[in-house]
């Protein structure tokens, strides 16, 4: 049912089901990394600024509405420099240590200030994490230390959280600091980038640890699920050796993993500016964005050689585009500014491969939450905005449990001059699609700056009764929210024509739709 005016059609096959898109796909990280927790997640107990328990009360409110699966903490680098005892029992006695990123040259050469940036206080430990989980409804995920603390801390940070009340020495901590009953903690990471910052292991050195680290840590009745430090970006060789090592033993230490972590940050363009690019560096991102796709499918079938089963399922536990910081931000800050249309095109494209690929990933983690690299949140003192990430996580926050399905997409390609080596094409639409029930939610980029996209949507295995659309877009592609104008870009609603039982819709340049389909 092409109309002559159509250039794209999109083909939604309802009968060809992917796998249930998990809701951590949807997931969040918060690092003790420049302003990340301390005025971000947590500004104390006794701040003028409105809180619950010391966590910033309007975060919580935002960041419940878009149904957070998951939090990774502490980090990202600082895990491997965190010992979890220094964030525990009473506040006023918890040491003050010197952060993992102290020592990071402010961004534009501004004067760095000695606070709890630098010199964390241990004010927002494992209870306030746990705290700040419940209060969004999510599930923590903890990444524990293995460059610098022994395997014992693994198993006793494990017992702290998990252990029944009046059980051990350390459950009675916990409770003695008013947490009763158990944190009943599922996600432990063990260490994090260890071809890195997490120790600069080798994939042998590294597989072999998580061996050891993972070895008979008691379960207190709570299913642990483990999850391996991967690979940076396309390191297939990592993803491989780590495997081999593992396995070598036999392949029952599949057992013992839950997932499989990949970090991909497709980086930045030109002078790192979030907001002021040209035409070329929108595509130069976007199309370095969409590596994910490629990542996610070469790791899987290095994955296949030793885990043919597929026992062991991918975690992305660090993506986002990475600029540098706003001079608005303090410089402590490091990476905090208010992202644009453009990363949300980022989001957008990277959260349809991870819903395409949903029989393989079972969780992801944007990196990070509020005021560093892909935030969803910027936050100073009393003033607090939303980024155009957050509107692209709350738009398709309707796929989280879903039943991601086959779409075939057909739109003229864009022909591009910078990105990845060796491509010079960018797709014209791309997407995801998930039904649950008779609800179908249908996602698309376009990410052409100038031309919009007049498109035939067919449902194979079905008919449409009734359609909405939501639209993030601007004419302007470096629009962005700011604190003096924190709605300069929202989303709004769209005309969708619907007529015997099949959808027409034009998606403008430069944007991120949401299509909420009901089927007859
Ligand atoms: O997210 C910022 C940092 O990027 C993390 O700490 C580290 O894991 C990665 O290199």
């Amino acid at each position: 049912m092409r109309a002559q005016s159509d250039t794209a059609r999109i083909d939604i096959l309802i009968d060809e089901p992917i796998g249930t898109i998990a809701p951590e796909i949807y997931g969040h990280f918060v690092e003790h990394l420049g302003g990340v927790v301390y005025d971000g997640v947590w500004v104390g107990e006794h701040s003028k600024i409105p809180n619950v328990g010391g966590v910033r009360k309007v975060l919580v409110d935002r960041f419940r509405t878009i149904k957070p699966a998951v939090v990774r903490w502490p980090g990202g680098c600082f895990a491997d420099s965190y010992d979890w005892h220094d964030g525990v029992g009473a506040p006023d006695k918890r040491p003050r240590r010197t952060d993992f990123w102290a020592d990071t040259p402010p961004s534009q050469n501004r004067a760095a200030t000695n606070g709890p940036q630098r010199f964390d206080p241990n004010r927002f430990g494992t209870n306030e994490f746990v705290r700040f989980c419940r209060l969004t409804g999510a599930a923590p995920y903890i990444a524990a230390n293995v460059r610098s603390l022994p395997a014992k801390d693994l198993y006793q940070w494990v017992e702290y959280c998990n252990a029944p009340a009046g059980a051990t020495t350390m459950s009675e901590l916990r409770a003695a600091s008013g947490e009763t009953e158990p944190f009943g903690v599922r996600y432990w990471g063990v260490g994090n980038e260890p071809w890195g910052c997490g120790g600069n292991f080798t994939p042998e050195e590294y597989a072999t640890e998580f061996r050891r680290y993972t070895a008979w840590v008691p379960k207190y009745g709570v299913p642990l699920k483990y999850i391996a430090a991967g690979p940076n970006g396309g390191d297939r060789d990592w993803t491989t050796k780590f495997f081999r090592t593992l396995t070598a033993r036999g392949a029952g230490a599949l057992n013992g993993v839950f997932g499989w972590a990949l970090h991909y940050y497709s980086g930045t363009t030109g002078d790192r500016n979030a907001i002021q690019f040209s035409t070329d560096d929108w595509y130069e991102l976007i199309a370095r964005a969409d590596r994910m796709e490629s990542l996610v499918t070469d790791h899987w079938t290095a994955m296949a050689e030793f885990d043919p089963a597929h026992k062991v399922k991918l975690v992305v536990d660090e993506w986002g585009a990475w600029h540098g910081a706003s001079p608005d931000m303090p410089p402590n800050y490091l990476w905090a500014y208010p992202g644009s249309l453009r990363d949300a095109l980022v989001s957008a494209l990277t959260l349809d491969t991870f819903n395409r690929h949903a029989d393989k990933i079972a969780m992801a983690n944007v990196a990070q939450l509020v005021n560093t690299i892909h935030s969803l949140f910027l936050a100073k003192e009393d003033q607090f905005i939303v980024t155009p990430n957050f509107h692209v996580f709350a738009m398709y926050a309707a796929h989280q449990g879903g039943q991601s399905v086959r779409t075939v997409i057909s739109a003229p390609s864009i022909a591009i001059t910078r990105g990845r080596p060796g491509v010079t094409t960018l797709w014209g639409l791309a997407g995801s699609a998930s039904l649950r029930n008779r609800e179908l939610t249908v996602t698309v980029v376009n990410p052409h700056a100038t031309d919009a996209r007049p498109c035939a949507i067919a449902i194979r295995g079905g008919s449409v009764r009734s359609a909405r659309a939501t639209v993030l877009t601007s004419t302007d592609l470096r629009a962005h929210n700011s604190f003096e104008h924190p709605d300069a870009l929202a989303p709004r609603d769209a005309t969708v024509t619907v007529a015997s039982g099949a959808v027409r819709h034009t998606f403008p340049a430069a944007s991120v739709t949401r299509l909420d389909l009901t089927l007859g």
